[in-house]
């Protein structure tokens, strides 16, 4: 077992107490970059809680979210409870596959059908699919209102002020089909914005989610059936800016992937 003493945990993240990433989470990330997302929470060997329905061995672990039920301003516990559900089986599929890509049948590989062609790309999907929602419930909780400090400057510098970011964020949210991803460039070094109409399509590399907004329909229905305009105002109440914050101080920090392209 890792001596995790010179260790962390700030919000979603486990960083040493130094201020640097530890070398296991500078190769997990590495190993996701190509995805665009950081990947360390989904990880058991990350430190996070266990889940009780993940089987030994199992790489992708679900982290216990159900806290946010009956907690929120505007998103019922049964809201919650159903997209927790959704979530979980995204952990489910993402190990399966990740599983059965060890023993799959190579030498029909081919990119029209292929049981390899297939099980790839739906492995981006689950893997994504656990990601993005990670960091969804990850960043509600909080009370909404305005970022605070550095990460209030690099939006206000981004956007021109809180007040137009969140009309910018709305709008976003009723644009796209699956999800808004309000993210740091770890090469830019700046922050920007992303649309994903699937977990998988859109999905930026180098850029590391800081604030991550669902809008497929499973993440309102139960409370708003399609009226997504009701469930964007909601969303904004339930923002845990100070969760947003520490991510944005966390990646700023974050290896930008660019040395091992030159
Ligand atoms: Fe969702």
């Amino acid at each position: 077992m890792p001596d995790k003493s010179d260790k962390e945990v700030i919000g979603n993240y486990e960083i040493s107490k130094a201020g640097l990433l530890t070398r296991r989470e500078v190769l997990t990330m590495g190993a996701v970059a190509a995805a665009g997302a950081l990947v360390a929470p989904a990880f058991a060997a990350a430190g996070t809680p266990a889940a009780p329905q993940a089987s030994a061995g199992d790489p992708y672990v679900a982290k216990d979210f159900s806290g946010l039920q009956g907690k929120l301003d505007g998103l019922s516990a049964s809201q919650i409870e159903q997209h927790l559900k959704l979530y979980k089986g995204y952990i489910s599929k993402a190990n399966e596959l990740r599983g059965k890509l060890k023993d799959v049948e190579l030498t029909s590989a081919n990119q029209s059908y292929s049981a390899i062609r297939e099980m790839l790309v739906e492995q981006s999907f689950a893997v994504n699919g656990v990601i993005y929602h990670e960091f969804y419930f990850g960043n509600l909780g909080g009370k909404g209102g305005d970022p605070t400090g550095d990460l209030k400057a690099a939006m206000e510098e981004r956007w021109g002020s809180t007040g137009k970011f969140n009309d910018f964020l709305k709008a976003a949210g009723k644009s796209v089909r699956g999800w808004v991803v309000i993210g740091f460039n770890t090469r830019g070094g700046f922050i920007d914005s992303f649309g994903l109409d699937s977990h998988n399509i859109g999905s930026p590399a180098n850029f590391v989610p800081l604030l991550v907004l669902d809008v497929y329909e499973h993440a309102y229905m139960v409370d708003y059936g399609i009226d997504r305009a009701k469930y964007l105002d909601a969303f904004m109440k339930n923002v845990d800016w100070d969760v947003v914050g520490k991510r944005f101080a966390i990646t700023r920090k974050h290896p930008s992937g660019l040395e091992a392209t030159t």
